[in-house]
């Protein structure tokens, strides 16, 4: 019989793309809040996050053998002018679905962000003291201690990914293909650096993780500090786009955006040293979410 796997937040970005990698080897059950969606070979249920019992209860029906918590409120945005909201989406809910699999002593793997520092060090490790300069980092931040302190063999994952998205749901790599496309300029920050991975890549990591019992935090990210405008220009030359369309800018002149942190770049040594091998990096991970197009990836999650 397939293992069965739980994921929260399942009209999401990372959650659908999960459910489409595993549908053919796992049961997956994408456990939804208000949009509803229907993906082939998929389960989706609606499930109240808000209520432990609630949860015990859809876990006691639903079986699953692994639950993974994407469900948050993610517009850096929406937290700053909502931030009672923002601690309950992302640190109640996330507790309560911790305490659920708690009871089951079921694997839990929950979702966090590179959004945890000030943004002044490059490439940081595990261990690096967070210090979040904002509500949403500040609310995931809390999320990762509380789901640790109540499921202490939970695997905290800490990443910034990009891959195909819905037609609701864009990702970063969606909204420069389709700006570039449609013959629109854009204006990408230089000095906002990160270390972004492929969906894909991500998923396969967190499996292998899983396979090997790990719990504690990782920094699953790609192997390559880059900033927002050269991701941009790499993406564009990927897929033959026009790059002149592209403007560097500079996020230090945004004074109207919530603050953020200018380097999110994350090490990826400690995972790498655990499974023996790179993750890749940014050309590499680009040219595998183009093959992704061209088996129809994109245009499946279109329909959703
Ligand atoms: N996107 C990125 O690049 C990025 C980077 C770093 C970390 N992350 C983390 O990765 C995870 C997944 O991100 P994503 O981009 O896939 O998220 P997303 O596309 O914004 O989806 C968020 C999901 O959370 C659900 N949700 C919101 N409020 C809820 C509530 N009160 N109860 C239950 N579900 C609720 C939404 O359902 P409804 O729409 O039905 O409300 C939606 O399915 C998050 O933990 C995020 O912090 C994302």
């Amino acid at each position: 019989m397939k293992p069965r796997i739980l994921v929260t937040g399942g009209s999401g970005l990372l959650a659908i793309n999960w459910a489409i990698m595993l549908r053919d080897s796992y049961s997956v059950v994408l456990a939804l809040h208000d949009r509803i969606i229907d993906l082939a070979g998929v389960e989706t249920t609606k499930l109240n996050l808000d209520s432990v019992d609630d949860l015990v209860c859809a876990f006691d029906t639903l079986k699953p053998d692994i639950v993974v918590h994407t469900a948050s409120l993610t517009s850096v945005e929406k937290c700053e002018s909502s931030p009672t909201l923002a601690q309950f989406v992302n640190v109640e809910l996330a507790s309560n679905v911790a305490k659920a699999s708690a009871i089951y002593g079921l694997p839990l793997v929950h979702i966090s962000t590179d959004h945890l520092f000030q943004g002044v060090e490059s490439l940081l490790d595990e261990p690096s003291a967070i210090s979040p300069v904002n509500v949403y980092g500040r609310t995931k931040a809390d999320a990762e201690s509380r789901v640790l302190d109540i499921c202490p063999g939970a695997m905290v994952i800490r990443t910034n990914f990009y891959g195909w998205g819905t037609r609701y749901r864009h990702s970063f790599s969606d909204v420069i293909i389709n700006a570039l496309r449609s013959g629109k300029a854009l204006t990408l920050f230089h000095d906002v650096f990160y270390t972004p991975i492929l969906i894909e890549e991500l998923v396969l990591v967190v499996h292998q993780l899983l396979e090997m019992h790990e719990s504690g935090v990782f920094h699953v990210v790609g192997d390559e500090r880059i900033s927002k405008f050269e991701f941009g220009m790499k993406l564009a030359r990927e897929f033959s786009l026009d790059t002149s369309l592209i403007t560097s800018g500079s996020f230090a002149d945004q004074a109207s955006l919530v603050q953020r942190p200018h380097d999110m770049s994350l090490s990826n040594q400690n995972v790498c040293k655990l499974l023996g091998r790179k993750l890749g990096d940014v050309n590499s991970h680009l040219s595998r979410l183009h093959l992704q197009e061209k088996n129809g990836l994109a245009q499946k999650l279109q329909e959703l």
